[in-house]
């Protein structure tokens, strides 16, 4: 009784075997090698006709979860490779882009025209899956070698090199066979055997039973991201939106302006860093090997303009020293200043635009944002405080001089030496254009008392007049 149940059970699980292997015979034909990625996201079919000329079928499959996909053929590394990449259609969004491409390195293939294919039945999008079949019939066996060894697959090869890339999990559609593209996500490398394809000239079947069969996994890669560009952009956003303002506002604060140049040249070095991550990352990328994009001649552009920068700064200093004047190295600093930051903000933007991550430009955006808010805030501010103290009386201001340096403590222009300076008011530079004659006219104090007021103390470029638009009004108020 026992066995006799023991028996039957026996036979129901060989025929629910039977069955399986018969469906998966029909999913995966004896006469193709198939590879399907680790976690299924890129499956690859291949199958050699018999017919003398060079024609390959191949059979492309690609999660819509990923950006694109592609195989590369005759390498089991990037240089050499013949790269069959898939990405989704824009126009259709339920076709697909199938761009060829070549390298001959680690960096972003170049679109391959040369390769002669026929679309088949079953190319476009379905249940998730962007399907690409072709029967490929010039330059899918060899193309050009670019000078490495590679450059050819060998159909009577039982294992024949092969690489695949995936796309990050982001959407991503794109009508151009040269379509940009992001660095790959995940790659690996795999063996096709070649020689048992041979056969008949058919397509060869995709199915989502499909299992790897003729081709063997070597290696896989996951969790790939282009570092370069990351440390590029961490770098020159750190720079441009954070310390280079903060450098901007520190010359305008008495007690810290003599950190500017610290501040300053610290930035200069992380932008210069910033700056080769940023040529390193160049050459990964065909939009911009040829180093001639907007945002890289720009870039080029604000470095140089940052080394002019210093040396404006560096000269406006030693002749300031000596004379206690404004000089026009200061004022070339003072603009030349504000057009860097003005370009390496602009450039910013573009830059993400230019990784295809303009979701990050935001960011630049919202700090750039934050900043006109701080300079109008200040602006607005300063505008305010001169208010009372241009129509304060001349009797009256010695007097309130204490006092007002107590209840207006522009922290800018509050001085240390002021105590000792008894009719001024806190302003230790010269007076800005336009300022001496309706100061005269309101009989404030006179025009001399404000001219040699510059402390000796006082180590900073901050004796250019302060042109954020306070100072320069005084007009308007009187
Ligand atoms: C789908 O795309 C392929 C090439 O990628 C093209 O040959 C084919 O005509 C397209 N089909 C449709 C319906 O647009």
């Amino acid at each position: 009784m026992l066995f006799r149940n023991l028996w039957r059970a026996a036979l129901t699980a060989a025929a629910t075997i039977a069955a399986s292997a018969l469906a998966d015979d029909a999913a995966n034909p004896t006469g193709q090698s198939t590879f399907i990625s680790p976690d299924g996201t890129l499956a690859f079919a291949f199958t050699v006709p018999d017919n003398g000329n060079t024609d390959i079928y191949f059979s492309l499959r690609v999660s819509t979860d990923r950006s694109w996909g592609a195989v590369g053929l005759g390498s089991d590394d990037m240089p050499g490779a013949l790269f069959l990449i898939l990405y989704r259609s824009k126009n259709n969004h339920d076709n697909v882009t199938f761009s060829p491409r070549l390298a001959y390195g680690n960096y972003e293939p170049k679109y391959y025209p040369d390769l002669k294919f026929e679309v088949l039945d079953g190319t476009g999008v379905q249940d998730g899956f962007m399907t690409f079949n072709a029967v490929c019939h010039e330059h899918c066996r060899s193309w050009p070698s670019g000078g490495t060894s590679k450059g050819y697959i060998d159909v009577s090869s039982p294992n024949q090199q092969a690489i695949y890339a995936l796309g990050g999990k982001e959407s991503f559609s794109d009508d151009e066979v040269d379509a940009n593209l992001k660095m790959h996500s995940e790659h690996g490398t795999f063996t096709i055997d070649m020689k048992r394809t041979q056969g008949r000239a058919d397509l060869p079947v995709l199915t989502k039973d499909s299992v790897s069969e003729g081709t063997t996994l070597n290696s896989r890669s996951t969790g790939n991201f282009d570092w370069k560009a990351a440390a590029h952009a961490a770098f020159m956003v750190f720079s441009f939106m954070l310390l280079i303002p903060t450098g901007a506002i520190l010359i305008r604060i008495e007690k810290l302006a003599k950190f500017h140049k610290f501040n300053q040249t610290f930035a200069l070095c992380l932008v210069l860093a910033g700056f080769a991550f940023g040529i390193l990352t160049s050459f990964n990328y065909q939009r911009s090997r040829g180093f001639h994009s907007l945002h890289q001649v720009l870039g080029f552009l604000v470095i140089l303009l940052m080394f002019v920068q210093l040396a404006a700064g560096v000269l406006h200093h030693l002749k300031w020293r000596k004379t206690k004047q404004p000089t026009t190295f200061g004022k070339i600093h003072l603009w030349n200043g504000r057009i860097v930051m003005i370009l390496g903000a602009a450039n910013g933007y573009i830059g993400f635009g230019f990784a295809l991550d303009r979701k990050y430009a935001l960011i630049v955006l919202g700090i750039v944002f934050v900043l006109v808010m701080c300079a109008l805030g200040y602006i607005i501010w300063g505008a305010k405080r001169q208010m009372p103290r241009r129509q304060q009386g001349p009797s009256g201001f010695e007097g309130l001089n204490h006092s007002y340096q107590q209840q207006h403590p522009e922290p800018w222009r509050s001085t240390s030496y002021s105590a000792t300076v008894t009719a001024a008011p806190a302003y230790p530079h010269d007076p800005p254009p336009g300022y001496e004659a309706p100061s005269a006219q309101i009989g404030l104090q006179n025009a001399t008392s404000w001219k040699g007021n510059t402390p000796g103390g006082r180590d900073s470029y901050e004796d250019e007049p302060l042109n954020l638009g306070s100072s320069q009004k005084p007009r308007e108020f009187t």
